[in-house]
């Protein structure tokens, strides 16, 4: 009865040619009703040799024909699942034609300086901390010796929550300088101290080519036995060194802030004249006191510096504003 086992084997070729042949869904179903079709399908054809079979080959053949229907209805149902996917499905353009770059996001030119920052000071052993934007007035004022009737806290000068007051009744506010984050780490460490803070602080000032009302700073605090001024300008001077260039110029100038003693405001040699980098000195020894440290066995220094004037000395924008427009041209170019 080899006849039967020899129609088996043509079948199973020649349908598994032309599933494998199949294009797309619609050819396979061409496939499925000439080949597997319940009503005129060869494979119906082929189930008549099973009754031609004598009862003693009957077993065995069924068992072949059983096994080889399995093996083709397997393969059928593979490719139907391949076909269906959505990549297979036919497309109607030319694959050739140039294709359209996918317009890639980035980091806004503001977070990577932010990074850059980090790393530069990462270097000088200062590590990462931060502190909430939303204050109180003890963190942005008192703590950091700031007199009750100091202008530093009119109203008109900072971003007061109307309705929300802390637990303990003190008025809240957008914090106005990432000072705040001075005492907070200190209330929670001990010295030695040496950290970093980076986040966003708001002033109502008017809007220009160089203020706006909301920027972002960045604090530094080392606290320890010996920290001196000479040991802030250092640190100041090799920081500026690495961000904007060795032969950058730095200056120191006396100042007043009440939480730092002595007091200076660091700038920069711009064009024909100096631009203003932020605020340093030595942490006042009324601020060690308030969070629980020894003044007279440790010192300190404190900065806090603007984030923006750096990135806008390195690349030379001259107005603030473009970084908070959110204007793809510009922020494109970075
Ligand atoms: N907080 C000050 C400001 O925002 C800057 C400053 C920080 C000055 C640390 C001294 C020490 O202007």
């Amino acid at each position: 009865m080899s006849t039967a086992y020899e129609a088996f084997q043509v079948f199973e070729q020649e349908a598994t040619a032309a599933i494998e042949a199949a294009r797309n869904v619609a050819d396979l179903e061409q496939v499925r009703i000439l080949f597997l079709g319940k009503s005129k399908g060869r494979l119906k054809d082929l189930q008549s040799e099973l009754g031609k079979a004598t009862p003693a080959e009957r077993p065995a053949i069924g068992q072949a024909f059983n096994d080889m229907k399995l093996r083709v209805t397997q393969l059928f149902d593979a490719r139907v699942e391949v076909l269906s996917r959505p990549e297979s499905q036919p497309r109607d353009f030319d694959v050739t034609l140039p294709g359209n770059l996918p317009r890639l996001g980035r980091e806004h030119p503001i977070t990577q300086t932010i990074e850059e920052f980090k790393e530069i000071i990462g270097r000088f052993g200062f590590t990462v901390d931060d502190g909430p934007e939303l204050e109180d007035e003890y963190h942005n004022f008192d703590a950091l010796n700031i007199p009750k009737d100091h202008p530093a806290r009119d109203p008109l000068d900072n971003f007061y929550l109307a309705a929300a007051k802390t637990a303990n009744g003190q008025p809240i506010l957008l914090r106005s300088q990432t000072s705040t984050v001075q005492i907070r780490v200190m209330e929670r460490t001990k010295p030695p101290v040496r950290i970093v803070s980076v986040g966003r602080v708001y002033r109502p000032d008017e809007i220009d080519r160089t203020h706006h009302q909301m920027f972002h700073q960045m604090e530094g605090l080392m606290v320890g036995e010996g920290v001196t001024m000479a040991t802030l300008k250092s640190v100041l001077k090799m920081f500026a060194a690495a961000y904007l260039g060795e032969d950058v110029e730095i200056r120191f100038r006396p100042s007043f802030f009440p939480f730092t003693e002595p007091s200076v405001e660091v700038d920069v040699r711009w064009r024909d004249g100096w631009l203003e980098l932020g605020g340093a000195g030595m942490v006042d020894p009324q601020v060690l006191e308030n969070v629980g440290y020894d003044p007279e066995t440790i010192t300190g220094f404190a900065f806090g510096l603007g984030i923006a004037r750096f990135c806008m000395l390195r690349h030379g924008i001259d107005d603030i504003r473009l970084f908070y427009e959110n204007d793809l041209r510009f922020l494109k170019q970075f």
